[in-house]
């Protein structure tokens, strides 16, 4: 395929200079594109399918998207890089900027860039091609921002390695669209933020209409650009198993020819698929971790290997109110575990793995939780925010399908290293070595002018959402 010799740059849709064509042009492609034939690969219908479409019969490479896997980075910075091509040829034939890139959508920098772009927005004319009715109307409308605990990639970057189920990119899967195994960044900003989009039942809520929402794309290509973040920290790598480089994906290209892309052909973006990220000045936003955080083990153990000490007896039912559940912790198992026991000083030097599976629900609710270990009756924002571990949210609850090859459970599973917390509470002797306390507390769209720890409080109008079930929560020491 013909590489474009100049290295295009993504940009920030908010930061874009006066007069920047960019996101019109944008706009007159996906007019164009909805024009086109449904059986025409380069059309926005036909687009959208090869991600995700309850449509039948199915046409060649639809419903291709890859998630809970390893594969997830891959596979999306593939079908983006393929669309964007698509959207570049349809801009140079409006006339539009032939050096046309996709812009992202950098949510995690707060503030007002945790707003929906303007473009994005109902026009008074009512006809802007990048708006979607089917979204949440706080975020549609501006009023609701992306929290900082949903939209920060800060955790996601923290991961030191690439493969694995609670590190950056996914644990390793066979191919297919829904898997058990998200990365970090996967979970946080990726699944969370498709939902707080999308809200209850919208377009960006579900894997099968997600990326007819035109803001679908400048989601991805943030996620793209936290992983090239990522990867150039010299101490990162991406993976080089054979069965991840060697992988081959199939996509469509401005001419409708059906290509191919393996891992091995993406990792350098400017020099193997010709395009960069503007430098961002927003590389330093605050984090929702704990400043005290001290963990930085290399190669943190397979949480696959871990050894189960406790489990919830009890499903937790989510429906848009803060729920809590206690997980007691067994001490023979502890106490049988090599290496000290549970003194806690043989437990500072462990992993500590918290594994929430079964998750069900008939659809994404939209709303996310925070999961918080421990939290004090009571918390002020300040401590909820040193309490937190990670996000609960439910992007393509609806189409998990049975585990392969797992011995139980079945639909969505997370899963949190929390080491780093329980080495403060431990330092701090504030450790129960009987019973860890699980709070999730609802996650919606903020008021963009909140401060971060102000966007750790429960939110203040509480709205019901259909159910969601959380089958087990279980601690894992490792
Ligand atoms: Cu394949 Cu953001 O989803």
């Amino acid at each position: 395929m013909s590489i474009e010799t100049a290295v295009l740059v993504r940009r920030n849709a908010w930061t874009l200079p006066d007069g920047d064509e960019t996101l019109a042009a944008y706009a007159a492609a996906v007019r164009a594109m909805r024009e086109r034939d449904a059986d025409d690969p380069t059309s926005w219908v036909y687009q959208a399918a090869m991600h995700g479409t309850s449509a039948e019969p199915p046409e060649p490479l639809w419903n291709g998207c890859q998630h809970g896997t390893w594969f997830f980075l891959p596979w999306h910075r593939m079908y983006v890089w393929f669309f964007e091509r698509i959207v570049r040829a349809a801009v140079r034939e409006t006339g539009g900027p032939a050096d046309w890139a996709l812009p992202y959508w950098d949510y995690g920098a707060g503030g007002v860039q945790a707003t929906l772009p303007l473009a994005f927005r109902d026009s008074p004319g009512g006809d802007n091609p990048l708006f979607a009715a089917e979204r949440d109307p706080r975020v549609n409308s501006g009023r609701g921002a992306i929290p900082l605990l949903a939209g920060s990639a800060a955790p996601a970057l923290e991961r030191p390695l690439f493969v694995g189920r609670t590190q950056f990119g996914g644990a390793v899967t066979g191919v297919g669209q829904f898997w058990r195994s998200p990365g970090a960044v996967e979970q946080t900003p990726h699944n969370i933020v498709h939902g707080l989009v999308g809200g209850d039942d919208g377009l960006m809520s579900n894997p099968l209409t997600a990326a007819a929402d035109p803001i679908f794309w400048l989601h991805h290509a943030n996620v793209d650009r936290i992983w090239f973040d990522w990867a150039g920290d010299p101490e990162h790598a991406d993976p080089t198993d054979s069965r991840w480089t060697d992988q081959t994906f199939s996509f469509f290209d401005e001419d409708g020819q059906q290509v191919q892309l393996t891992g091995a052909e993406i990792g350098d973006v400017a020099g193997q698929l010709g395009y960069t990220y503007e430098p961002a000045p927003t590389s330093g936003a605050p984090t929702s971790r704990p400043e005290a955080v001290t963990m930085s083990t290399p190669n943190p153990p397979d949480p696959e290997q871990a050894e189960m000490v406790g489990a919830s007896e009890q499903p937790t039912e989510l429906a848009g109110a803060p729920a809590s559940v206690t997980v007691p912790i067994d001490r023979a198992t502890v106490e049988s575990l090599a290496g000290g026991g549970d003194a806690p000083e043989a437990l500072s030097e462990r992993h500590v793995y918290l594994n929430i599976e079964d998750i069900e629900g008939e659809r994404n609710p939209g709303t996310a939780y925070g999961v918080y270990v421990n939290l004090p009756e009571g918390a002020s924002a300040a401590q909820a925010r040193r309490h937190h571990v990670g996000n609960l949210s439910f992007f393509g609850i609806e189409h998990v399908r049975e585990p392969r090859g797992d011995a139980h459970a079945h639909g969505l599973r997370y899963t949190i290293d929390i080491s780093d917390l329980v080495r403060e509470l431990v330092a701090q002797g504030r450790w129960n070595q009987d019973a860890l306390h699980v709070t999730f507390r609802p996650i919606e769209p903020v008021d963009p002018e909140a401060s971060e720890e102000e966007q750790h409080a429960v939110p203040e109008s509480l709205s019901e959402h259909s159910p969601v079930q959380v089958g087990r929560v279980s601690v894992f020491y490792g």
